[in-house]
């Protein structure tokens, strides 16, 4: 099933959750044009915040809208952050890193569509098998946590192994793209790093601009940030910080004892590193960024960007 008949939207695209990144005005902007956007639940630093941007939405937004939650144990929030998704019955939930095998347990019985985040064959039929209702196939081109297979490898791969839409991330900004993914079997696109120089979004000119100057040349895999590989930009200063953690990070990331309790720290670290980079103007620019930015050719209004992917 195509993703505009699932989630009975104009174009069979997401706008994708983006840490800092996605905020209401941008989900508005994204319903407007006939995609759906999708709000990642750790943007908001307490329940009410999210509460209100949530009951925002569900008053404004003419199609369906989703919301990204991180449903590992780092996320201390998720049971309120559910509640919240049950009582305004939000259309669609994407996971992100950990199994969601309690939330489509939950949301099947509520009526909430559950899409998983998975990087290989094992990982979609176990979402498969929990019950979701689709994966996002994340490739080796996304912005962000990103795959190690490309989507020409991906997504076939996925299609023989689950009857369930495969929903391509990673690497497309243009109608070309699209159909490239289409053609592939894909059920539609979730799009990100396009997304981030958008006139609705609040980070900084400074990250905006970067997205605009910088290409796909300039996209870097660290670890720094959380330990698990994540796309950044290449300013000065992650040239200078480099891409591997250090011998402490590495050891502590390792050890099986310690592993979980030292994650936690590490991406409590990182993520403070990125709120400081997308909102102000210091030296330490970290910018998540994929290689999609290499067709983001300055600061415009969503409409224009979902223009290039549909015309
Ligand atoms: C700045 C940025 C932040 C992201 N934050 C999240 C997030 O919070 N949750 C998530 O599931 N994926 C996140 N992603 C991944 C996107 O949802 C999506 O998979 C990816 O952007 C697709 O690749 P593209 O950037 O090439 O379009 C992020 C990506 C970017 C670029």
């Amino acid at each position: 099933m195509e993703l505009k008949t699932l989630l009975n939207i104009k174009h069979s695209i997401i706008m994708a959750p983006m840490f800092l990144v996605t905020n209401t005005k941008m989900i508005l902007a994204a319903d407007k044009c006939g995609i759906s956007g999708c709000l990642p639940a750790h943007n908001f630093r307490n329940i009410a915040e999210f509460r209100k941007a949530i009951k925002e939405l569900k008053d404004n937004c003419k199609h369906s809208f989703g919301v990204n939650v991180i449903v590992n144990r780092s996320n201390f929030f998720l049971k309120e952050q559910m509640k919240c998704i049950l009582d305004f019955q939000i259309s669609y939930i994407i996971t992100s890193l950990g199994s969601p095998k309690n939330i489509i347990f939950e949301c099947k019985k509520n009526n909430i569509l559950v899409f998983g985040d998975v990087v290989d064959e094992i990982h979609a039929k176990k979402v498969q098998d929990m019950g979701g209702d689709a994966v996002i196939a994340v490739n080796n081109q996304a912005g962000g946590h990103l795959g190690q297979l490309s989507a020409q490898v991906l997504i076939p791969r996925l299609k023989s192994c689950v009857n369930i839409p495969v929903i391509s991330a990673g690497g497309v900004a243009t109608k070309a793209g699209f159909d490239a993914m289409m053609k592939l079997g894909a059920a539609g696109i979730s799009v990100g790093s396009p997304f981030i120089a958008c006139l609705e979004s609040d980070v900084s000119i400074h990250y905006k601009n970067a997205c605009v100057n910088y290409g796909a040349k300039d996209i870097v895999v660290t670890k720094k940030i959380s330990g698990t590989p994540c796309t950044v930009i290449k300013t000065p200063y992650v040239d200078k910080i480099g891409t591997k953690q250090n011998v402490l990070e590495a050891f502590l990331n390792t050890n099986k004892r310690l592993k979980k309790i030292a994650k936690f720290f590490i991406t409590y670290k990182g993520f403070s590193l990125l709120k400081k980079a997308a909102f102000g103007a210091n030296y330490r620019q970290v910018w998540v960024a994929g290689e999609s930015i290499e067709y983001v050719d300055k600061i415009r209004p969503i409409s224009e960007i979902v223009e290039r992917l549909i015309k």
